[in-house]
């Protein structure tokens, strides 16, 4: 209780999965399989988006921004998780915490605005196909880009201030796997009144806004594609959309379902699960949902593999 008296900082505790005693062993090893194939997954995306020109598409662009930021969202999150559940010392000290804080922010964030920023590009590609090319030239694109990697970065930052300024003086026991923002929030013992305004604000900013531009440009782009005539364009323009559509479901869901379903002090642990799903399935699945559907891919790493070989 006193610690904070004599302004020593101390440790955290992450007691996200504390209660699973007899499963630590089955987590380590998911927690491991999920993020070695999110990784190589996603490396393997951005290195055939890379070297392949047919891809060189403001999708593909983004999808390769989006695959980054999964790279860095599961490093922020995953390999502290798994060293806790390997080694079973769940302390975390608060620039440890502080770290993950940061980068845990601003990949969520990234992946908000660039998963938007490839619902626009669905949009002008199905309802304004003839500007296509001169509205999402390079130099849109790039701007777009680094405008969603500055945004997350220095909200981010603000974040992570304002999380550093926080007293914790009641208590350092984390009851989430990692240290997030409304987590740290609810431990502080500041008073915290003004901070939830601002988490208001956020959920504005990086949730309602993204979610509903997205939700309206599928909206336009499905009545744009209902009006074709002919079925086998009316086909071919749904399915340079599925991909997108596909990860957005994937995205949104697991947080609305979280969101809806009432509060109850017995889930705590269940929603755990649900977030640890989220946080280490949703980056690893991307790369799935891209390749496998997609023929572009396919083909590109098949041609990247036998040209390897041949010329090996
Ligand atoms: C992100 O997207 C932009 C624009 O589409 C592209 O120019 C840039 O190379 C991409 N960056 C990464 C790291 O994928």
């Amino acid at each position: 209780m006193n610690y904070c008296e004599n302004g020593t900082i101390t440790d955290f505790y992450i007691l996200g999965f504390s209660h699973l005693k007899t499963k630590q062993i089955l987590l380590s090893v998911g927690i491991m399989i999920m993020f070695s194939l999110t990784i190589v997954g996603n490396l393997i995306i951005t290195l055939v988006i890379g070297l392949v020109p047919k891809l060189h598409t403001p999708m593909y662009f983004f999808l390769c921004n989006l695959s980054v930021v999964d790279v860095i969202y599961v490093s922020s999150s995953l390999p502290k998780l798994l060293f806790i559940t390997i080694t079973q010392d769940n302390r975390i000290s608060f620039a440890g915490c502080i770290f993950q804080l940061y980068f845990f922010t601003f990949s969520i964030a990234c992946d908000v605005l660039v998963l938007t920023s490839m619902a626009g590009d669905r949009y002008v590609a199905i309802c304004k196909p003839l500007q296509y090319t001169s509205i999402m030239n390079r130099r849109v694109c790039a701007s777009l880009s680094a405008l969603c990697w500055t945004v997350s970065a220095v909200n981010s930052l603000l974040m992570t201030l304002l999380i550093s300024v926080l007293d914790f003086c009641m208590s350092r026991e984390i009851i989430y796997f990692l240290c997030d923002v409304k987590t740290m929030i609810a431990l502080s013992s500041s008073d915290t009144r003004s901070r939830e305004i601002i988490m208001k604000i956020e959920d504005l900013v990086f949730a309602f806004v993204p979610f509903s531009l997205t939700i309206s440009s599928y909206v336009q782009i499905i009545s744009t594609i209902l009006k074709i005539r002919s079925s086998e364009t009316r086909l071919k323009a749904f399915s340079s959309c599925t991909s997108h559509l596909t990860t957005v479901i994937l995205f949104y869901g697991p947080v609305l379902i979280l969101y809806m379903k009432p509060e109850s002090e017995y889930s705590k642990e269940q929603d755990n699960l649900i977030s640890l799903l989220y946080v280490a399935v949703v980056p690893m699945l991307n790369p799935f949902v891209y390749s496998l559907r997609n023929k572009d891919v396919l083909d590109a790493v098949r041609n990247v593999i036998s040209r390897n070989i041949v010329s090996t």
